[in-house]
């Protein structure tokens, strides 16, 4: 087993009362697709997606008119990537990852360690062995997606149903306990720029399990060990209810200074009583400050894993369901909050001696743009060695603007990756479609992500 340790560790939790904090969101104009209205308080709206699926016209036609996150439903899960022990096999993974670049979409990653859909070869292995092959597993795929991942399911389903709230038995748990932070602080070591999340299912109220996981999470911010967020599947039918605490278990996380995401959404039912169940999803993490996103499991009904439930927003035929509206209306009537200005990743341990601490650092610009459309942008900066991603907001002056260019110029090293919520050319950084429109002192943010050092950044604004 590798030695993992902690040292020079350095909790960033601080850094966000540097930033500039603007608490409501956008009123922007109603958005007319759920990425759309998501993004105008900063969040996503996502789906999962299989990719023997994308050569259906009418399912990716969907895909990139509604959707700016993809999570795979099954392609980048242990039994996919690794099919022989050593042998990696990336390639219907690669496939979506390609879809989503070329349709400015972002990625979450799902899932690096979990006790099902494990290959053969892994579900023989017990001990060392076995803890060792996930270590590797891990690195292997952390680090071939190094860059393209906002956010990694790295331990999916650990924890028991039931009552005792405790961890479920499996071959990974027999390894020892301490397995769940072992891969939290490998996939860090493999990509620092990825928010690295616990998911499980029936923790979406406040009961056993999601007390056990709770707990998990608030030990691990105790002792530095690597986690943003904690993904609730929501997986809701009538065995597993839309529980009426659901607000207050995703702000009992959020309060622990993790990011939460609803991953998996799907709701039982049709008609009015589905909508209104996904109407109250959807606010529930919009006043929520830290809940940055929603990932519906599929997209029509007949592509759901529970297609006899007809759980989601679109119909067999890809028609919107009123789930849909009311999903949309949710998004539309604004959250009360938006997600906080910067990307916490409280501490990256490398194995097996070299431990390196990630800064995060913000810098406004002098206001851009004539009087009464101008604009300020300020940027939060989340550094590792070679890498780093820039969170830039942009913030509307005394009167509303309809467009925005941000100045940025980024040192001579710097190579940026990806970036998002943001059309680029060379050093200037305009809005897309979507959220162009900001209201008067309201902000909307982008974010880059490169190799290198991002350096202190002076940025300009324009409105217009
Ligand atoms: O691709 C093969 C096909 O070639 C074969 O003929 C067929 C025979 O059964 O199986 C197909 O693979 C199936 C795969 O889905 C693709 O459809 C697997 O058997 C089946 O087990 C697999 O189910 C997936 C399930 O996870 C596995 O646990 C579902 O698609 C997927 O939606 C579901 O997703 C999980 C999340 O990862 C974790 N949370 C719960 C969620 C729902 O179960």
């Amino acid at each position: 087993m590798r030695n993992f340790r902690t040292r020079g560790a350095v909790a960033l939790a601080g850094a966000a009362a540097i930033a500039v904090v603007v608490s409501l969101a956008s009123t922007a104009e109603a958005g007319t697709t759920l990425g759309a209205s998501a993004a105008e308080s900063g969040r996503y709206f996502g789906t999962a997606v299989a990719n023997y699926k994308l050569s259906d016209a009418t399912y990716s036609g969907i895909l990139d008119r509604e959707f700016n996150m993809i999570t795979p439903e099954n392609e980048m899960k242990w039994d996919a990537t690794e099919p022989s022990q050593g042998s990696f096999n990336y390639s219907s993974a690669d496939a979506i990852v390609a879809h989503a670049n070329a349709h400015n979409q972002r990625m979450r990653g799902h899932a690096l360690a979990w006790y099902s859909q494990q290959p053969p070869w892994a579900q023989g292995m017990e001990g060392t062995a076995l803890r060792n092959a996930m270590v590797n597993h891990i690195t292997n795929v952390a680090t071939h997606y190094k860059g393209k991942i906002y956010a990694w399911d790295v331990v999916n389903e650990a924890f028991a149903d039931g009552g005792g709230g405790g961890r479920r038995d499996s071959n990974l748990q027999r390894t020892g306990n301490d397995w769940i932070e072992v891969a939290f602080k490998t996939a860090r070591a493999a990509d620092p720029g990825a928010k690295l999340c616990y998911n499980d299912y029936n923790t979406d109220g406040v009961n056993a399990k999601s007390t056990g996981v709770y707990n998990m999470v608030k030990d691990f911010k105790a002792r530095g060990v690597p986690i943003d967020c904690v993904g609730f599947q929501s997986h809701i039918n009538s065995g597993s209810p839309l529980p009426s605490d659901y607000q207050a278990n995703l702000q009992r996380f959020a309060d622990l200074g993790v990011d939460v995401q609803i991953t998996e959404l799907d709701i039982q039912g049709s008609g009015t009583a589905q909508a209104n169940s996904y109407a109250t999803v959807v606010k529930s993490c919009l006043a929520v400050a830290r809940c940055t996103g929603i990932t519906v499991w599929g997209i029509r009904d007949s592509d759901s894993w529970r297609s006899g439930d007809t759980p989601l927003l679109f119909d067999n035929n890809g028609n919107k369901k009123a789930a849909y509206t009311s999903a949309l209306n949710a998004l539309n009537s604004g959250g009360t909050s938006s997600p906080p200005p910067v990307s916490t990743s409280p501490s990256v341990s490398v194995s097996p001696s070299v431990s390196v601490s990630p800064s995060v650092s913000t810098s406004p610009s002098s206001p851009g743009g004539g009087t009464g459309n101008g604009c300020t942008a300020t940027t939060s900066v989340n550094q590792w060695p070679g890498g780093f991603v820039v969170t830039v907001r942009v913030t509307a002056g005394a009167a509303a603007i309809n467009g925005w260019t941000v100045g940025l110029t980024l040192p001579s090293g710097a190579t940026v990756t990806s970036s998002w919520n943001v059309t680029r050319s060379g050093n200037s950084w305009s809005n897309v479609s979507y959220n162009g429109h900001v209201n008067a002192g309201q902000y909307t943010e982008f974010g880059i992500q490169g190799t290198g050092t991002a350096g202190t950044l002076t940025p300009t604004c324009a409105g217009s």
